[in-house]
């Protein structure tokens, strides 16, 4: 967490809609609310801060995409039908006009259901509509089947591998990174950047 002596950007921090999602934005204790559960959540603990085990409250406030509604955004997944957020996916702004994806869903019952695809596509056509950037980076584990094949549904370019970029600090196994990018202009041009369903 990130603390910022600057006024909230309204605009980008928005409560923003898709088909079956609404995108609630989050503030510091929300954010803290939603997803301080998750620190014992192994998957998440994994994808998201590359930690085996479980955190404690201090070390996941700490480590996790906690916005500041500045240069760091998150928003509450909340399906329609249910009213009750199953994930968050936040945004960080970042150097050199690029933004960054970071996603989770924590609820199971969710996972398969193309969750991700419709939020993400939602996401990067506000921030690139209302924020000053050209391209959207995204970067998982080699071994995380399911957000390779997010990317690569959105149409992000695979633009590299990073070779044992990370560790497991319980077990010591180096862990491959890979790194994906899509640009304004690219986005833009896609069927999928106009608010309709993902694919
Ligand atoms: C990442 C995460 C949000 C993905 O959830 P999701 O989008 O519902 O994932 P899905 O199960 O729909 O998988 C996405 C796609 O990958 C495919 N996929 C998943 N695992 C696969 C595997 N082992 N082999 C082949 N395909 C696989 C799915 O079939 C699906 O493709 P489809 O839509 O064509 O069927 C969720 O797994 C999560 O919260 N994980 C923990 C946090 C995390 O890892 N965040 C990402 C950090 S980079």
């Amino acid at each position: 967490m990130k603390i910022v002596f600057k006024p909230a950007n309204r605009q980008l921090a928005q409560r923003l809609e898709t088909e079956h999602f609404i995108l609630e934005p989050l503030g510091v204790m929300s954010a803290i609310r939603l997803m301080l559960p998750w620190r014992h959540d192994p998957e998440i603990l994994m994808g998201v801060l590359t930690s085996p085990v479980p955190l404690t409250a201090l070390q996941w406030i700490r480590r996790a995409p906690i916005p500041n509604n500045v240069d760091r955004f998150a928003f509450a997944i909340v399906p329609k039908s249910t009213g009750v957020p199953v994930g968050m996916h936040a945004v960080r702004l970042l150097a050199e006009r690029r933004a960054r994806n970071t996603v989770a869903v924590a609820n199971r019952d969710w996972w398969g259901a193309g969750v991700v695809l419709e939020v993400r596509a939602r996401l990067m056509t506000h921030f690139f509509t209302h924020a000053e950037i050209d391209r959207f980076i995204g970067s998982c584990q080699a071994r995380n089947s399911a957000s390779v094949f997010n990317y690569r549904r959105l149409g992000y370019d695979h633009v590299g591998t990073r070779l044992a970029a990370r560790r497991n600090p319980v077990t010591g196994t180096p862990i491959d990174v890979l790194d994906f990018e899509m640009t304004k202009a690219r986005w833009l041009a896609s069927p999928l950047s106009d608010g309709s369903n993902a694919p």
